[in-house]
Formats: structure tokens, sequence, C-alpha cells
């Protein structure tokens, strides 16, 4: 049975800064991922990463703006530290061979980003995420004497001692289907997001919300579930993202009559105001009849207002990403976009070390709620938080295993996730198909639960995703076989995605007022009195999810009225 100090569960940024760190602290690490670590989620993170490293900047302007980007939801204290530490990591990254883009000077050069108050975010052109991703990978191969790697293993379940801590985990070697028992100090999930529990969406296919619902299921509570995050530009046709760097560089959003609409609402920013406050006021000119392309669902995004020599130096995925995917040059003509799901803001709690309230259980990344992000991310801050957040954990962890014995596992849980395989392979064909499920559960999200939310439409998500949840017991697949077996891990990723769902509605269900991404229009004003509060969500048996309340740490920024 595998040992190690520390366990982390997925191989994207969060994770692999974590294995580096926890590695540096001295621990006999092991890193487990569904895919192979470069193809992580991370890999997708496009526009930059942000750090006050700019001399006439300061570490606190930059957590105002996360802090004021929250919608003063996010925790003041964790906020401090991602902001403060952000700069010596971006030079660490640096060090460690991340091409970050330079200016003529030859210094590391700035661009701007939504609903910061000036230029800091670093990038290496638009594909930020891709590069820092590879060279950690990199790092992760001179450390192949401490660091176990575990590609393509899929986690089905985490492990708890009878006190309830966490000891390992159980999965199953995807190339094989054989299970095997983990036994851990601790466990780091890093396992990203839930994305595919909306449809459209810029996440990939695997980000399926595996550690939120795996935590969940073992008794972590998850914080902030409602805040989730439509980015502004997503492509109309299918949902791919096109970057904030677009609009970093000066680039227009137009309204069908070529206004440039975000003056009524953001007249200081325009359409570098937060997220929320972009795609919102995007959505009310499509839902008024202003809106461009087929059925007029969409807004023109132009990027020929900035000149062609640094759209191809800056910009040039998304100069591929349009000729591709939409068949349009955006170097001579606007491409339609709309606001697209991109970004849960909540996940399981953690404090600002990534611990869990389940002993040896850390959190770090997008599957965690820190909470940084409160209810509204603002671009650029999630590979920060990534990697913030993912070495605090790795560090954290290193120190606890320092001081205690490796836990003793059976293979109990192991034998009971392999007849639980056993009974979803063995499935007859009188229920749905999975990916039946997975459209419904898509489209219901996305329809009740997206930009403008209100009590009955996310009444009604409820209902459906109660129901899917029913349907998904006896969901069928086809493949029976043990290699590659792609088809079952979807039947458990499916209720892993409707876990994550049920919590994401619920939470929305309970907060009675507009702040961040969560917009009820029966309830269109924030309500500090009674709302700025995080809400905590816990399983309860087969119930509806139990509902709690947490405080907001206030350090130095008391609530104001946003403006942009
Ligand atoms: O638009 C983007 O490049 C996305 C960045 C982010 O979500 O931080």
């Amino acid at each position: 049975m595998p040992q190690h100090d520390v366990l982390i569960i997925g191989a994207g940024l969060a994770g692999q800064r974590a294995a580096l760190a926890a590695a540096d602290a001295g621990a006999t690490v092991a890193i487990m991922s569904k895919v192979h670590p470069v193809r992580s989620h991370s890999v997708a993170a496009a526009g930059g990463i942000n750090a006050a490293i700019n001399p006439a900047d300061d570490w606190r302007s930059h957590a105002f703006d996360t802090v004021k980007g929250s919608d003063f939801l996010g925790d003041q204290d964790a906020i401090e530290v991602m902001c403060r530490e952000a700069p010596h990591e971006i030079l660490h990254l640096e060090h460690i061979g991340v091409t970050f883009h330079r200016n003529e000077k030859g210094e590391l050069d700035l661009r701007a980003f939504g609903g910061a108050s000036m230029k800091r975010t670093a990038y290496v052109a638009d594909i930020t995420g891709q590069a820092i991703l590879h060279v950690l990978y990199e790092q992760l191969m001179k450390y192949h004497e401490t660091v176990a790697r575990y590609e393509e293993w899929f986690t089905t379940s985490l492990i708890q001692d009878d006190d309830g801590t966490c000891v390992g985990c159980v999965a199953r070697d995807i190339r094989t289907g054989v299970m095997e028992t983990f036994t851990a100090k601790n466990v780091i999930l890093a396992s990203g997001g839930a994305g595919q529990c909306y449809k459209p969406t810029t996440n990939g296919l695997i980000v399926t919300g595996d550690g939120i619902a795996q935590a969940y299921r073992i008794g972590a509570p998850l914080m902030d579930m409602e805040m989730v995050q439509y980015h502004p530009t997503t492509l109309v046709e299918n949902g791919f993202l096109i970057t904030e760097g677009a609009r970093g560089e000066g680039a227009h959003l137009l309204n069908a009559h070529g206004e440039r609409f975000m003056e009524k609402t953001a007249p200081n920013k325009m359409e570098l105001a937060s997220r929320d406050v972009v795609s919102r006021a995007e959505q009310i000119e499509i839902n008024e009849g202003r809106g461009v392309g087929p059925g007029g669902a969409g807004i023109a995004l132009d990027v020929t207002v900035v000149p062609k020599k640094r759209v191809h130096e800056a910009l040039r995925e998304i100069v591929n990403i349009g000729k591709d995917f939409a068949g349009v040059d955006i170097t001579a003509e606007p491409i339609i976009i709309r606001p697209g799901q991109h970004y849960i803001m909540g996940g399981v709690k953690t404090d600002i070390d990534g611990a869990t309230p389940i002993e040896g259980l850390y959190a770090a990344g997008e599957v965690a709620c820190v909470s940084v992000h409160g209810g509204n991310r603002l671009g650029a801050n999630s590979l920060l938080d990534t990697l913030i957040f993912g070495r605090r954990s790795g560090e954290h962890a290193a120190a606890r295993a320092a001081g205690m014995s490796m836990p003793t596992l059976s293979d109990e849980q192991m034998h009971a996730d392999a007849a639980w395989i056993d009974e979803i392979i063995g499935r007859g064909r009188g229920g749905r198909r999975i990916s039946e499920i997975k459209e419904e559960l898509g489209t219901t999200m996305n329809q009740y639960c997206a930009v403008f939310r209100d009590a009955e439409g996310l009444d009604k998500a409820h209902e459906v995703v109660r129901r899917l949840k029913e349907e998904a017991r006896t969901a069928y697949i086809d493949d029976r076989g043990t290699v590659f077996n792609q088809d079952v891990l979807g039947a458990i990723e499916l209720g892993y995605m409707l876990d994550c769902a049920e919590s994401i509605v619920v939470a929305a269900i309970e907060r009675k007022e507009s702040r961040g991404a969560q917009y009820r229009t029966d309830f269109p004003e924030r309500n500090d009195e009674q709302w700025l509060k995080h809400i905590d969500i816990k399983v309860n048996g087969d119930d509806t999810p139990k509902v709690t309340y947490s405080p907001v740490t206030i350090t130095q920024w008391q609530p104001e009225e946003r403006k942009y």
C-alpha cells in the first residue's frame, strides 16, 4: 500500500506548487491526477497573474481592489496574505524559468486587467497558465526522488479514521482499472472547480467538481458556493474563453448600435470594470434587444482598435481561437461574444494555510474557498490564488507530517469503491444515459442560476437537480471494460457535479440580496445588514444540504458602495 507524508490530489498549478513546497520542506510527497499534469485546467488560464511589482504600486492597493472586486465578501486577512506574497511569487517563477513578457527597458511588463486600479498583471502572451504549468512540471522532474507521480489515477473517495481525520484516499488506475488504497498523513485537494455543472462553460471537460464533492461527502463545509463567475467574453457559439487581456490591451465592447455601453454602468473603468459588472451590463444589452449576432444573443468585442503588431505579440492565442472556432480574423473585424460560466468563487472552506475543518485535509486553488474572491474574482487573481495557497498548503501539510507517525489503513473503503464501480458497470439499460443527464444539468444551471437569478428560477433549478440526482442512480454506461474506461469515471463525475450544483443552487436560494456574481432580480440591492456573511453548506444525508453562516473577516476596509 503506497504511503506518503503529503498526498496531493490534482496536478494543476495549486497541486504542483504544493508538491514542490512540501518536498522542499522535507516531506515525502505524491501528486495524483486524473489527467497528465500538463493537461490540467490551469493550462487554460490565459491573460496573466496579478502582483504589485511596479515600484509605484503597493500590495495594499492590490488588496483593496480585490476586496472591492469581491463586493466586500472576501476575507481580508486572506486577501492581505495573497497580495503581500504575490511579488515574491512572481519573482520566484521568473527565476525558475517562466518567460514573462518584458518591456523595452527589459523590465517585467504589466498589462491592465479588470477591477485593477493600475497595470499589475504579469503575462506570457495569452498563454500564462500554460507557461507556468510547464515550468512547474519541469521542476517536478528534478524532484523525482521525493515526489511520486500518479498520473491518470482517478480518486474515488477520501478516507477518514475513527476520529474523522483524513488519512488517505482510494484511487483507480485509469489505464488498468486497478484500485488502490493510498495512506497519507495529510491530503491536499487541488483538483480544481466545477464548471462542467454548466453548459456552456469555459472550463475543460475534466472540471467536474471532484474535490469539492469528495470533501463535502466526508463532512467538510463548502463556502460561498452561490458565487459563480460569468466571464464577460466567451464565444457566442460555444463558450470558449476570449481572454480579458483583449480588453486589457484596449479592445471595446459594442452593442448593436455600435455604442460602448459600459459608459452607462462604469464610466471610469469602462470595459475594465470587474467581471460581474461587465457581464451584467452585457446581459442587459442582450435582454433589451441591443445584442448582435444570431438572435441578437451576443455583444461585439472589437479588437481592431488594438495595434495589429501588439495583437500578434500579446494576444496570439485568441487570434488562433477566433480563426479556428469562429472563423473571424480579430485583427480585421469584431468577434461576437457573450457572458459565459468561467469560475466558481466558492469551494471547500479553508484557513489561510489551506487547512479545512477536517483534520489532515487541506485544499488549495479553485477547489478551495479561502475566501480571497468573495462574491466576484478579479481577473488574473486565480493563478495567484493557486500558487500562494498551493505553496502555503504544501508547507503546512509538511510541517504537520513531521510531527506524526504514518496512519494504519485497511482496504475496506477500496473494496466498497470497487463494488460501487462494479454496480455502475453492471447496470441495465432501463435508466437514462449519463450524457443526457449532464446536458440537462448544464442547461438548467445556465438558464436559472446564471448572471440574473430569482426565487422562481432557482426553485425550479433545485427541483431539476434533485430529480437528476435520483436519475443518476440508475443511469447506464456502455463501456464494461477496465482499460481506460472513461465511461464509468463519467458516471462518478456526474455524481460529483450534481452535489456541487445542488450546493450552488441551495446557497443562491438562501442569499436574499444581490452581491458580486449573485444578482437576484427579486432582491436587487446589496444588504450588508443581513447578508454581510458567508453561507456555509454541509452534507445532510440525502436531504437538502444544511445551511449555516460564518462571519466575513474585515481587517482594514469597511464595506462601501462599489463604483467603477
Ligand atoms: O480572461 C482571462 O484571461 C482569464 C483569466 C482569469 O480568469 O484569471
